[in-house]
C-alpha cells in the first residue's frame, strides 16, 4: 500500500455498505458545508486516548467501550445520555474497585448513527424498499420517502453529536462524575434489584476508603482526579463522505486527525484491506478498531495490521472479536497466536454482542444474558491461555429500563420482550444487565491482572 494518502483517496477504492445519494449534487453540497463546521474533538484528545489505549495493551489498565447500536434524532435529549453516562460511571467505577484496574472510557456516543445492513432492501408484505440505514442516511419509516438517502441528514447528525459531546464534557468534567457521588449514580435506577444492593455495597467502601484517606490527613480537595474523569467517543468509520468531511490537519503535529470522534472503528463487513473503509482509516491518526468476526483468517489480519498500524504504534490499533459464543473459543486463538508470535502491539477488546443475536419465538432480534456472558468468560479463558491480556469490552447498551436482551438476573423472558423494546436497530442490554455484566467482568479481569502479576520483590530488611 505505497499509494499517497488524502482524506478522499478511498473515493478510488471499491466502498461497501455505502448509501446511493439520488441527488448527488445536494450531498456534494452537504459535505462542502460540513468541512466548514468546527471539530467535534481535538487532535490532543485522539492522542491521550491513544496513549491510553497503550496502557491497556500493557496490560495496565481496562477499555470499557459501550453505548447504542444506533443513536436516533428521536431519542435525542438530556434524560437519555444523563441515564447512559450514570450507567457507564457505575460500570467504570465497578471495574475500577473491584477489578483493581484503570478504566479507559469510550462511548459508542455523539456520532454513531451510520449502520451497515445484511441486505441493501428490506421486503414487507410485498413491498420493497431500500433498507433503512441510520438516521444520519434514511429514516426507519417503511414508507418510500423515508427510506430515500437525503444528505441534509448529516448535518443533522453533526448537529446533534455536537450537542451530546458538549453534555457529557459537562458531566465528566463539571462535577457530576465525582467520586464523592457514587451514591447519586444510583439515584432513579430500578429500585430493589439485586444489582443496585450490590452497587450500594461497592459505593459505601468506596466512600469508606475516601474518608480513610481524609482522616490520614489526604486533602482530597486538591486531588482533582477524583473529581473528573474523560469520556472518550467513538463509532464506525461507515459513511466516508462524512468522515472525510470531519477530517482536518492538526496544525501542532501536521497530521491528519478525523475530527468526528476520537477512535473511529472499521465494521466486520468493510474490512476488505484493498477497498474504500480501509483506504481511508490508514491515513487518520486517532486510535483505530477492527471488528474481526469468524470469517477473518491470520494471515489477513496480519495484513490489516500492516497497513492500519505500519509503524507498530501500541494504542494506534484495538482489535475488537465478534465471534458468537460457540465460536470465540475456535478462531480467536489462532489471531491473538499470530499477533503475539509477529509480535503487534494491539488491544484485544471482546464484542461479546454482535455474534449472539437471535430471532425469538415471537419474532424479536434479541441476544441471550448468558451467552454473552459465555462469550466473555471464553475471551478472558483464551488470553490466559495464551498469555496475552483480555484488554476490553465493547457493548451494546442502554441507560433506559428496556427489554431488549433476554435473561440476566430479572430473567427477562421471550415473552417479556414485548414490554419496552426500542432498539432502532440491535437489542441493547439495559441499566441492570449492563451494571451485572460490568460485576462479572470485574471478577475475571481481577483473576486474569494476578494471574499475570510479577512476585513482588523480597522485602528489603523491613
Ligand atoms: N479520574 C479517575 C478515573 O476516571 C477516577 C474517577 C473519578 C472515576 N470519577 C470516576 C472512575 C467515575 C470511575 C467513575 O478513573
Ligand atoms: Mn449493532
Amino acid at each position: 500500500m505505497s499509494q499517497r494518502w488524502t482524506p478522499e483517496s478511498w473515493r478510488g477504492k471499491p466502498a461497501q455498505q455505502m448509501p446511493d445519494y439520488p441527488d448527488r449534487n445536494a450531498l456534494a453540497a452537504v459535505e462542502t458545508q460540513l468541512a466548514s463546521f468546527p471539530p467535534l474533538v481535538f487532535a490532543g484528545e485522539a492522542r491521550s486516548l491513544k496513549k491510553a489505549l497503550a496502557r491497556v495493551a500493557n496490560g495496565e489498565a481496562f477499555l470499557l467501550q459501550g453505548g447504542d447500536c444506533a443513536e436516533s434524532f428521536a431519542e435525542h435529549g438530556a434524560n437519555n445520555i444523563r441515564d447512559f453516562f450514570r450507567v457507564f460511571l457505575q460500570m467504570a467505577v465497578v471495574l475500577t474497585y473491584s477489578g483493581g484496574s484503570p478504566v479507559v472510557k469510550v462511548g459508542r456516543i455523539a456520532g454513531q448513527f451510520a449502520k451497515p445492513r445484511s441486505s441493501p432492501t428490506e421486503k414487507r408484505d410485498g413491498q420493497e424498499l431500500p433498507s433503512y440505514r441510520g438516521d444520519i442516511v434514511n429514516g426507519i419509516e417503511f414508507t418510500p420517502e423515508a427510506r430515500v438517502p437525503d444528505p441534509r441528514r448529516q448535518i443533522e447528525a453533526y448537529r446533534q453529536s455536537a450537542a451530546t459531546l458538549n453534555l457529557l464534557r459537562a458531566f465528566a468534567h463539571g462535577g457530576y462524575a465525582n467520586l464523592a457521588s457514587v451514591h447519586q449514580w444510583m439515584l432513579g435506577f430500578v429500585k430493589d434489584s439485586p444489582q443496585s444492593r450490590r452497587y450500594m455495597e461497592l459505593a459505601d467502601r468506596i466512600s469508606e476508603a475516601l474518608d480513610f484517606m481524609r482522616a490520614c490527613g489526604l486533602d482530597l480537595e486538591s486531588h482533582p482526579e477524583l473529581r473528573a474523569t474523560d469520556l472518550y467517543t467513538s463509532h464506525e468509520a461507515l459513511l466516508l463522505g462524512f468522515e472525510e468531511a470531519m477530517t482536518r490537519i492538526d496544525s501542532t503535529s501536521g497530521d491528519w486527525y478525523d475530527t468526528s470522534g476520537h477512535m473511529l472503528w472499521i465494521g466486520d463487513r468493510t474490512r476488505q484491506p484493498d477497498h474504500a473503509h480501509v483506504e481511508f482509516c490508514r491515513g487518520i491518526k486517532n486510535p483505530i478498531g477492527l471488528k474481526c468476526g469468524p470469517s477473518l483468517k491470520a494471515d489477513e489480519l496480519l495484513r490489516l495490521i500492516d497497513i492500519l498500524n505500519p509503524d507498530n504504534e501500541p494504542g494506534r490499533l484495538t482489535l475488537i472479536g465478534r465471534f458468537g459464543s460457540e465460536k470465540v473459543g475456535e478462531f480467536l486463538p489462532a489471531l491473538v497466536r499470530a499477533t503475539k508470535r509477529e509480535g503487534r502491539k494491539v488491544v484485544w477488546s471482546c464484542d461479546p454482542m454482535h455474534g449472539n443475536t437471535i430471532t425469538s419465538a415471537n419474532g424479536y432480534k434479541t441476544r441471550p444474558f448468558d451467552r454473552i456472558l459465555s462469550e466473555v468468560r471464553d475471551f478472558f479463558a483464551v488470553h490466559t491461555a495464551e498469555g496475552s491480556y483480555a484488554g476490553g469490552v465493547h457493548l451494546e447498551m442502554t441507560g433506559q429500563n428496556v427489554t431488549e436482551c433476554t435473561g440476566g438476573a430479572r430473567a427477562i423472558t421471550d415473552a417479556d420482550l414485548n414490554d419496552r423494546y426500542h432498539t432502532f436497530c440491535d437489542p441493547r442490554l439495559n441499566a441492570e444487565q449492563s451494571i451485572e455484566l460490568a460485576f462479572l467482568v470485574a471478577e475475571l479481569l481481577k483473576k486474569e491482572r494476578a494471574a499475570h502479576a510479577k512476585p513482588l520483590p523480597a522485602a528489603a530488611g523491613l
